[in-house]
């Protein structure tokens, strides 16, 4: 059967241990029914406390939001896959902040993707488009260019997270039967038991519409993954909502 996902991305929040502590301490304790797989992704330096308070069979999972592809060398401020792997399952890349801030291309992001499943990681594979449309053109050549060289039946060990980047942090959402449009031409070039989740302004009112597809297997929610009261409300809606198709 197919995961149900619900993950959230730090990004560069949570400027202190003592708040990202707190948070994770939060989560680990009001998540633990929930059906969905939980994933949190803090910045890297939070990474071994965040794992610490989470345990290594807890409900709640980790993930890294960045890492290099190779193993180990002179690359001074990165982090490896296997570094990564003694704290976390799970490595978002390709994300489009990545993209646009530090230069991140389809290349480099096949080489992480590569790298992670290498490593033992589940890749999160970021792919969407700049503007809006309905054509899925550039997520689809995204999608296709990170599974370069990866043999089909891995597909299944990995997690595609369909991020329009007009709906990153706008506050405006994609509409759930436009994502779902998107999600199905990518499940093409994936596999059935690939995971694809939805990223783009998620919050506990717009989850609803994102649960209600059944092509929509999670979702990969930014800025309300901060705050605790709101991500366990989407963890919950979610549940709910999945548990009812
Ligand atoms: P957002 O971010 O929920 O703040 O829009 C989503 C993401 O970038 O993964």
């Amino acid at each position: 059967m197919k995961k149900s996902i619900v993950a959230g991305n730090w990004k560069m929040y949570l400027t202190s241990s003592a708040d990202a502590s707190i948070l994770t301490t939060t989560l680990r304790n009001n998540l633990s029914k929930i059906t969905a797989d939980v994933i949190i992704a803090p910045p890297a330096i939070w990474l071994s406390e965040v794992a610490s308070i989470l345990g290594k069979n807890g409900k709640v999972k980790v993930a890294a939001q960045n890492m290099f592809y190779e193993a180990e060398g002179a690359y001074t401020g990165e982090i490896s896959p296997l570094m990564v792997k003694e704290m976390a399952e799970y490595i978002i890349i390709g994300h489009s902040e990545r993209r646009e801030f530090f230069g991140e291309n389809n290349m480099d992001v096949n080489e992480k993707v590569i790298a992670a499943l290498k490593a033992g990681l589940t890749p999160i594979i970021c792919v969407g488009e700049k503007k809006k449309s309905v054509n899925a053109a550039q997520p689809i050549k995204e999608l296709k260019e990170a599974l370069m060289h990866i043999p089909k039946k891995r597909f299944k060990d990995v997690v595609v997270a369909y991020e329009p980047v007009w709906a990153i942090g706008t506050g405006e959402s994609a509409d759930p039967i436009y994502a779902t449009k998107v999600i199905t031409q990518l499940r093409q070039y994936a596999s059935m038991e690939t995971p694809i989740l939805y990223g783009g302004s998620v919050n506990a009112q717009s989850v609803k519409g994102f649960a209600e597809r059944p092509e929509i297997d999670g979702v990969l929610v930014g800025g309300a993954s901060v705050k605790a009261k709101e991500f366990v409300k989407i963890c919950q809606i979610w549940d709910e909502m999945k548990s009812l198709i």
